[in-house]
């Protein structure tokens, strides 16, 4: 019987649901059972039958979304015995790296991650922050005018309007990269 993986997610701009994605059709080459779930479409009801259980979030100011953090707080006793592993979509990320805000990204980390699993007594088999996207087109409008001057850092790091409005700051090479590691781990 192929071990089985839960993979539940909350989005705003829609990264965190296509990177579940992707890290499903890893697994899946890895010949393991791969449910996807949007958890504020989806209510899951039980989560023994899964062997491991990776919760993804995106990030906006600092927060995750209330349907990612529901089901860890829901859940939290289940999981606390099981193997779990976490992510987040930062869109800051790669704008930090690019200016060399080590600190700051450290700081995020520990908020976005690690205070998270001390929060619901997590001890997860890993914990990574991903990219994101930047999607002036699904912005609320005063977060859109407050991050216009954001375009000019995007662009200087490097990163290119993909269609009017909407970069993605997310490397698929380390995204697969860690659904292997984590294919190896379950
Ligand atoms: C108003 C706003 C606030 C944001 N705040 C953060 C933040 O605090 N930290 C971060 O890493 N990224 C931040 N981002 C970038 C998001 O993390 C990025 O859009 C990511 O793709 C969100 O995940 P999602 O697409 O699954 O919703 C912010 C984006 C917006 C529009």
């Amino acid at each position: 019987m192929p071990k089985k993986v839960l993979i539940i997610y909350g989005t705003r701009y829609g990264a965190t649901e296509s990177t579940s994605e992707g890290i499903a059709r890893v697994l899946q080459g890895e010949r393991l059972d791969v449910k996807v779930v949007n958890a504020k479409k989806e209510k899951v009801k039980d989560i023994s039958p899964y062997d491991l259980v990776i919760v993804g979030s995106g990030m906006q100011m600092a927060k995750w979304t209330g349907a990612a953090e529901n089901f860890l707080k829901k859940f939290q006793k289940e999981l606390s015995g099981k193997k779990v592993a976490i992510f987040v979509s930062s869109g800051a990320q790669a704008l930090l790296e690019y200016e060399e805000k080590t600190e700051e990204i450290e700081k995020a980390r520990k908020q976005y991650l690690e205070d998270k699993a001390t929060l619901y007594n997590l001890h997860p088999i890993s914990m990574v922050m991903f990219g994101g996207v930047w999607d002036y087109n699904k912005m609320f409008f005063l977060f859109r005018k407050t991050l216009e001057s954001t375009k000019q850092v995007i662009e200087g790091a490097g990163f290119k309007e993909i269609r009017p409005g909407f970069y993605d700051t997310r490397d698929w090479e380390v995204i697969r990269a860690w659904a292997r590691e984590i294919a190896a781990r379950v």
